[in-house]
């Protein structure tokens, strides 16, 4: 069940970024409550693993829309917080945050977990990229999730990042355009 599982996951994530690739000109942008996309996101991730003990916490300050593909956003945000929940420590604790600034809405997800190591950070968001660490939770990645972050967020002209401290945890983020 758990290899049938785990093919699947991949099968479907290849496809995605083919898909993706193949279709960056039909991208549907529509107005949408960026805000309430993600944290009914946040809402359905923490319902699942609440038995787990881990605990999702969204900060955010008002309602914001933006004009974008609201399922590919919705994909880089779902893949980001797969991660922190994935390479989290004990604690269990996600923070996700929504800031602003004058152009854009700004998405951060932070986890108090491993961290990445310097010399692996710019290669994260590579394909089939995964650091040769032992994790503490059994992950069956890929290591297609990142890059098909990036994919999305490079086809909506938006900027992504994350900031690491081995042994701390990681922040990844990226940014939409207000309307
Ligand atoms: N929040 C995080 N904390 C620590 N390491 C991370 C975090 N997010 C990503 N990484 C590192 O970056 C690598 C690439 O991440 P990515 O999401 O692309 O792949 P994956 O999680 O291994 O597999 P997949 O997402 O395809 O299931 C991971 O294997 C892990 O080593
Ligand atoms: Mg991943």
């Amino acid at each position: 069940m758990d290899e049938t599982r785990r093919l699947t996951s991949l099968v479907n994530d290849v496809l995605d970024i083919s898909k993706l690739e193949s279709d960056i000109e039909r991208m549907t942008a529509a107005r949408f409550n960026l805000t309430r996309s993600i944290g009914e996101t946040a809402e359905r991730v923490q319902k699942l693993l609440k038995s787990d003990g881990f605990k999702i916490v969204f900060n955010y300050d008002g309602d914001v829309y933006v004009n974008a593909d609201e399922t590919k956003i919705g994909r880089a945000f779902y893949n980001l917080l797969v991660n922190a929940v994935n390479y989290s420590d004990d604690s269990r604790l996600i923070t996700i945050s929504q800031t602003l600034s004058k152009n854009h809405a700004r998405i951060s997800v932070t986890d108090n977990g491993e961290g990445i190591a310097k010399d692996d950070l710019p290669f994260i968001w590579d394909r089939y990229y995964k650091s040769g660490k032992n994790h503490k939770r059994a992950v069956t990645g890929t290591g297609l999730g990142l890059s098909i972050v990036k994919k999305i967020i490079e086809t909506h002209g938006g900027n992504y990042g994350v900031e690491s401290d081995v042994g701390k945890g990681s922040t990844f983020w990226f940014e939409v355009d207000i309307e």
